[in-house]
């Protein structure tokens, strides 16, 4: 992998998957990559769906041209088979690679002798926060399912005082305060909700307080390590749900968020809560790609019963496509950054936690 003499070519291709219009660098970072050393070729297209022109790219210092035979290749969403079968072996990948929910795209990439850094699997320490993609998608996913509640609600939000009298604000509740939860809170107290958040990690408390919303303490704690909870046991679980069960009935918006990874995500949202909700209310479920922290999810559907509607959209952070893609572009700057040497040559050191960590397939003897 180590290169002497030539720049080290970064290849951005045009995203396939459907309904993706995040591109995983933008023109600000193209420059940024320059100055280290690296010479980046963007396929064309591959910012259109975030409004970044191909001149963009090209005043940044970019080429346009074919990204694929690239020493790295930088994605946001997985590859596909056809185009894990376009990159060169030896290549490195940066990307969402989806380890833990989907091996096969390991699999395929480590026989394709690819070397694979997965942008989720970037450790969450202090060290390593300037790349974590998984918590800056997050941070627009909470922020944009606030915004889809609010306009789903067949209610006012804010608290309005008018000729015509004074209408309540509405009362929201989020279920798992990590990165999107907490994004979700603030939001809607932007917007002028009564805020509710709740999750079995008793230290988020204080942050939950800290965007103004209350806490709602059940009394079942399952802190695990890294900062993600544990799964809770099959007591725990039906006690979770029983006691979630008579709070949801007031509210008016319920945002789920809980995951543990790598595990399906935990119901606690029950058909039974959601038929205790006041027709027009709405659930917003973050979880859908991993199974739902509602009952009645279809994932990727907005569906309603009796007058209550339950979305789970399978990829926010595209539908703000240039904000997602800056912060996703520095994200990969940030970990491009510690894989190349003061040349801008390739050289990762595999002793390196962040580099380990990330690190998903190929040179499996360097690690
Ligand atoms: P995170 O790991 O920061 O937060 C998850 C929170 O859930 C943690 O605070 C954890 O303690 C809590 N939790 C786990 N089990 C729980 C339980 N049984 N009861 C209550 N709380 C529990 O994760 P992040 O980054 O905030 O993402 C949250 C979810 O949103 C994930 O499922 C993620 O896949 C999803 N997501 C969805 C997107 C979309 O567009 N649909 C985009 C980005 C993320």
């Amino acid at each position: 992998m180590k290169q002497t003499g030539t720049r080290t070519r970064v290849g951005v291709p045009r995203e396939s998957t459907r309904h993706e219009r995040r591109v995983a660098l933008v023109p600000k970072v193209v420059e940024r990559l320059s100055d280290l050393g690296l010479d980046v070729i963007v396929e064309s297209g591959a910012g259109a769906g975030a409004h970044l022109p191909d001149s963009a790219f090209e005043n940044a210092g970019a080429r346009i041209g074919d990204p694929w035979p690239a020493d790295v290749v930088v994605k946001v969403a997985p590859p596909s088979p056809e185009e894990i079968g376009r990159l060169r072996a030896g290549a490195v990948l940066i990307g969402f690679l989806s380890p833990l929910a989907h091996p096969e795209v390991v699999r395929a990439l480590t026989d394709a002798g690819i070397t694979g850094f997965a942008m989720e699997s970037v450790p969450r320490i202090s060290r390593a926060q300037s790349m974590d993609a998984l918590s800056s998608q997050a941070n627009v996913a909470g922020y944009r399912a606030a915004l889809l509640a609010a306009e789903r609600l067949t209610r006012f939000v804010p608290m309005l005082t008018t000729a015509a009298g004074t209408v309540p604000p509405a009362k929201a509740l989020v279920l798992g305060a990590g990165v999107a939860g907490l994004q979700a809170l603030a939001t809607l107290r932007r917007l002028g909700a009564h805020t509710t958040g709740y999750d079995v990690r008793p230290e988020v408390a204080e942050q939950v307080r800290s965007v103004g919303a209350r806490w709602l303490d059940l009394g079942i704690e399952a802190a695990g390590s890294g900062g993600y909870a544990r799964e809770l046991t099959e007591e725990e679980r039906a006690e979770q749900q029983n006691l979630l069960s008579k709070s949801i009935s007031g509210f008016d918006v319920v945002i789920t968020t809980a995951q543990v990874p790598g595990r399906r995500a935990p119901t606690l949202v029950t058909a039974e809560a959601v038929h205790g909700m006041r027709p027009g209310s709405v659930v917003v479920d973050l979880a859908g790609e991993s199974g739902g922290n509602c009952e009645l999810t279809v994932p990727g559907e907005t569906v309603e019963v009796d007058g209550i509607t339950i979305a789970a959209p399978p990829n926010l952070p595209a539908e703000m496509p240039e904000h997602a893609s800056e912060l996703y572009a520095r994200n990969v700057f940030a970990l491009l950054e510690l894989l190349v040497d003061a040349d801008g040559a390739l050289a990762p050191d595999f002793g390196d936690q962040v580099v380990a960590g990330a690190c998903v397939t190929g040179r499996a003897e360097e690690r």
